[in-house]
């Protein structure tokens, strides 16, 4: 069309005018609009060949056909853009009713998920303290040997640390935030614990922190996970003491299984960052396969625990002089495995469908301490 220059009068710019228009009004997609637009008002198009003609003509001429020229050009450029703007919600509109759902189909009820275990466990266990006053607190899983160990007042170079067959990892992983050669190596932690300090730097006491995440140990077989999840438990407040631990501990583990009575046992061990330190056994019968919670002659460990050590409160900015505290740290899925009968521990991390199914919950349930009993 361009180099076909037809001759410049007023019935060869009105046919082009109404070429021009019949073009737009044909044109049906944006990709087709795209075609056709260097055609319309390009540099080599008719419109602009003819308005480079002008200048041949004579001065009259000129200004008559220019005036012309002009309007006929800006309603082409004015229509493109509105032919442009409605081809563009058109293709919205389309995309639009391809995409739509019904929303208001109802589930197929064998399509229905499932919430996994650990999930519903640490929800029960976080409803239990919550209704104590405890808060939700949170560390970061992979962190620095300071807060993992340092600050929980493990010796450096003490067996402690290797008896947790910690997970190193390159000092590529240091969190930007806090890199600074005096917190150590980065590693994966292997308890909640660190939590603890976090929570301590934080606020002030009195302090009632719940703080349940992953947890990873360099360990795999039947009874153990390379990951698995904790909850930590720390309260700081004056005049805390042993009694105080006792009856909070003991207070859950009747809620979690469900039981008034509870036979409960103490008995003293070791951890670097409680003093003195204890782990709890609670009462239990085996009978027929089937195993009782809370009486029985037979023991079963549940927790760890102990009053926080002097050295860990003051490395949390605290003063020991003046406030105690008491912290417990419990295995998420031991207390799952107990409460809802799972036999073998990998089964959790296999993503087994079918295991889930059996063993999940409903996601339309409310948690409750005495769910699944
Ligand atoms: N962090 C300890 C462990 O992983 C458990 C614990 C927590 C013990 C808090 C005492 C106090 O074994």
């Amino acid at each position: 069309m361009s180099d076909i220059s037809p001759p410049l009068t007023l019935t060869s710019i009105q046919v082009l005018h109404q070429q021009l228009l019949q073009q737009l009004e044909q044109v049906s997609s944006l990709a087709d609009l795209e075609k056709i637009r260097p055609d319309l008002t390009g540099k080599k198009s008719p419109l602009t060949h003819m308005l480079k003609m002008l200048g041949q003509l004579p001065p009259d001429a000129r200004k008559e056909l220019g005036g012309f020229l002009n309007k006929v050009r800006e309603e082409v450029a004015t229509k493109l853009e509105e032919r442009f703007a409605s081809l563009q919600q058109l293709a919205l509109d389309q995309k639009l009713m391809q995409e739509k759902q019904d929303v208001s189909l109802p589930p197929r009820p064998e399509t229905v998920g499932k919430i996994h275990p650990i999930t519903q466990v640490i929800e029960e266990v976080t409803q239990i303290f919550a209704k104590m006053g405890f808060e939700l607190a949170e560390g970061p899983d992979i962190e620095r040997e300071y807060y993992n160990f340092t600050a929980l007042n493990f010796p450096e170079d003490h067996p402690a640390r290797q008896m947790h067959d910690t997970f190193y990892l390159p000092p590529a992983y240091l969190p930007p935030a806090h890199d600074g050669k005096e917190l150590g190596a980065v590693l994966l932690r292997t308890h909640t614990s660190p939590v603890q300090i976090h929570a301590m730097r934080q606020s002030a006491p009195p302090l009632r922190v719940l703080a349940p995440g992953r947890t990873y140990r360099c360990d795999s077989d039947a009874t153990h996970s390379p990951m698995f999840h904790q909850v930590e438990g720390l309260v700081v407040d004056k005049k805390i003491h042993m009694g105080h631990l006792k009856a909070c501990v003991i207070d859950f583990c009747q809620s979690f299984f469900g039981v008034r009575h509870l036979k409960a046992r103490f008995r003293p061990s070791y951890f670097p960052f409680t003093e003195p330190s204890a782990e709890m056994d609670i009462g239990c019968l085996r009978r027929d396969g089937k195993l009782k919670i809370g009486e029985g002659d037979d023991w079963l460990e549940i927790l760890g625990c102990g009053m926080v050590h002097p050295n860990v409160l003051k490395m949390g900015g605290i003063n020991p002089e003046e406030y105690q505290g008491f912290a417990f740290g419990i295995g998420i899925e031991r207390l799952g495995m107990l409460k809802y009968g799972i036999p073998d521990l990998r089964a959790f991390y296999d993503s087994d469908a079918r295991w889930l199914q059996h063993y999940g919950f409903s996601p339309f349930d409310k948690p409750s301490s005495r769910m699944g009993i």
